[in-house]
């Protein structure tokens, strides 16, 4: 006899909140695993932090996602004032689904202003990616961000066993933090898996070479919001000893236009590429240079040699197992480490979790929504 799935008699419910690319990449996988558990029910909701149809519709047709259920339309501004639209536009949405948990991913605008607008109304907050430190808040507004966020998260789910450490330094009851592992790495195994069952690879099609160029992305205000910054590590990548392919993020496309640049080498910019085809350019390049820390943890999944022109506690872990290295952008260090780096160990394994990070979290929400109920939003001591 077929086994029957009993219908549970209580039902929870999770608005997880996305804005931004990375978070619409580690929201594929984890909604996929929420809406197995019968005893879940998500509510999406996009902020439109991105908005452009290759920074948020591409995701969504690519990994496969369900529309968001509202989308909150706020658009680009300063953060102050792109926190205070995503706040008013999110409070009716809470008040009207009244949700059980809201669930947010990672360090961007949105994420913060999701966390701060759910706790006024009592409702527990999720934090996936909580827990990592680069140290730096005065280039990286993600770094306030996420600290905000973790400490109004009732529960905080690290992607790595540094990133736990840091929460329990910070003196944050251990109750409320769990290691899960990295949603993306889940994504990653599986897209990989589509891309090498793909008869056709995209390199070929912009006349790269297997094994024989280098994917660049570059969006980090520090690296272009100065044009000399800018210039430099544009020139730098032009005249690279091998073609350097470049999806370019909106932001410095507008930068590049203003600045009249135009590569004459071996760079080649593209329009901004969805996930399935960043990994599948990522599986078939010599060596990847990025100021995202997405990316970064992408290339050190694809066994890739990774350049960060970035000197903050940048994903530590993956420094240290020597598959990325940090630089400051000098035109010199650019061109070197390109040529040169190249790690001569094995990359270690499941630092990042075992592909299952998607069901941990599943897991973990059960237990918060279903199980011993001492993780009120406000009961903070252990
Ligand atoms: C945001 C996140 C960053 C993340 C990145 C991924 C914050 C503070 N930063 O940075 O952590 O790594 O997303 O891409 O939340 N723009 C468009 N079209 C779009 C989106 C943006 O043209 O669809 C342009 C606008 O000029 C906008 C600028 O890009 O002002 C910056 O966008 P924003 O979302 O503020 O930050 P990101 O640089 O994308």
């Amino acid at each position: 006899m077929p086994e029957t799935i009993k219908k549970p008699e209580t039902i929870k419910k999770i608005v997880t909140v996305v804005g931004a690319r990375p978070q619409f990449v580690k929201a594929a996988v984890v909604s996929r695993s929420l809406r197995r558990r019968p005893s879940l029910r998500e509510v999406l909701v996009h902020t439109g932090q991105h908005y452009d149809a290759n920074m948020s519709d591409i995701f969504f047709e690519q990994l496969g996602m369900r529309a968001p259920d509202y989308n909150l339309e706020v658009g680009s501004d300063k953060p102050a004032r792109q926190y205070a639209t995503i706040m008013e536009r999110l409070l009716p949405v809470l008040e009207s689904e009244r949700p059980d948990a809201l669930m947010v991913y990672g360090d961007t605008n949105s994420t913060a202003a999701a966390a701060i607008t759910a706790v006024t109304l009592g409702i527990p907050v999720v934090h996936v990616e909580a827990g990592e430190r680069m140290f730096q808040r005065k280039d990286m507004p993600e770094e306030v961000n996420r600290i905000l966020t973790d400490n109004l998260a009732t529960l905080n789910l690290a992607c790595t066993e540094r990133a736990r450490c840091y929460l329990i330094k910070e003196r944050q009851a251990a109750h409320r933090i769990k290691m899960v592992g990295d949603p993306m790495y889940d994504l990653f195994l599986m897209t990989k898996a589509a891309v090498e069952e793909k008869a056709e690879r995209l390199a070929p099609g912009y006349g790269l070479e297997e094994n024989g160029f280098c994917l660049a992305t570059l969006h980090r205000p520090q690296n272009t919001d100065d044009e000399n910054v800018l210039r430099t590590i544009l020139d730098a990548l032009d005249d690279a000893d091998m073609p350097v392919v470049l999806p370019v993020h909106p932001r410095v496309t507008k930068k590049i236009d203003r600045m009249e640049w135009q590569p004459r080498n071996n760079l080649r910019l593209l329009d901004p590429v969805g996930n399935r085809d960043l990994i599948d350019l990522l599986l078939h390049c010599a060596i990847c240079f990025t100021d995202s820390g997405g990316v970064t943890r992408e290339a050190f999944f694809a066994g890739k040699p990774c350049i960060v022109p970035v000197l903050a506690n940048w994903w530590p872990d993956i420094v240290e197992s020597g598959w990325a290295m940090k630089i400051s952008p000098s035109r010199e260090n650019i061109l070197s480490h390109l040529r040169t780096f190249r790690p001569c160990v094995e990359a270690p394994v499941e630092l990042f979790g075992d592909g299952n990070s998607a069901g941990k979290i599943a897991d973990a929400l059960e237990e918060l929504l279903l199980g011993r109920g001492d993780l009120s939003p406000w009961n903070y001591d252990s």
